[in-house]
């Protein structure tokens, strides 16, 4: 038995906080045990976002330590109890913010995110697709990163749209310039076309 994996992409102020509660009361609705959960996280997200100074290298490291510690402590242990895990960020981000808009090496990331998994890829992911400024305005909290201005943004955007194009079986891209009842829905007619539920 396996559960699902779902994780959740965009640029800062797309929408996806508010659509992995909704996904989450949806699944649970379905009967199906969920958790909710995020990257980075714990003491090494204070770290990253509040930093005053992080060198790029020092920032992609962090990230994917974080995210070697949450896979195998978190993500794992709860896919093996079937659950369905909804992911906000996972290593696309890393893709997209430390790759495309900070210009760090590709390859050097695919490795690291390889390794940081230990190989594991989300079933499914959701980009909420939206122009950077109007994700920008619509952000409630600015950290470091999210404070590196519209044209790191938009290169964030661009970042996820080409991740998008690579892998399109695995990555849908959803626009959240719609209501959010929209957006909710179209997740859930993508979710329910691509997976068992
Ligand atoms: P998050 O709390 O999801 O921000 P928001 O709610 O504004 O979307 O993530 C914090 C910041 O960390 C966000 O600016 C994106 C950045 N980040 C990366 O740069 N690389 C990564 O691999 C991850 C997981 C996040």
């Amino acid at each position: 038995m396996r559960g699902i994996f779902i994780t959740l992409e965009g640029v800062d102020g797309c929408g996806k906080s508010t659509l992995a509660k909704s996904l989450k009361s949806y699944f649970e609705s379905r009967g199906r045990e969920t958790v909710l959960t995020r990257e980075p996280r714990g003491k090494i997200r204070e770290l990253l976002l509040n930093s005053k100074e992080l060198p790029d290298a020092a920032e992609l490291l962090l990230m994917e330590a974080s995210r070697s510690e949450h896979t195998e402590t978190f993500i794992k242990p709860a896919l093996a109890e079937n659950k369905i895990v909804i992911c906000d960020r996972y290593f696309d981000s890393t893709t997209a913010y430390q790759g495309c808009a900070r210009g760090l090496k590709s390859d050097i990331i695919e490795v690291l995110n390889n390794f940081a998994t230990g190989g594991l890829k989300p079933d499914l992911t959701l980009l909420l697709d939206i122009d950077a400024e109007t994700g920008l305005g619509r952000q409630d909290g600015i950290d470091r990163i999210s404070a590196s201005g519209l044209a790191f943004m938009e290169k964030v955007r661009r970042g996820y749209l080409d991740a998008a194009a690579k892998e399109p079986e695995r990555i849908a891209v959803i626009d959240a310039s719609e209501p959010k009842e929209k957006v909710f829905d179209e997740a859930v007619k993508i979710t329910e076309e691509r997976l068992t539920i």
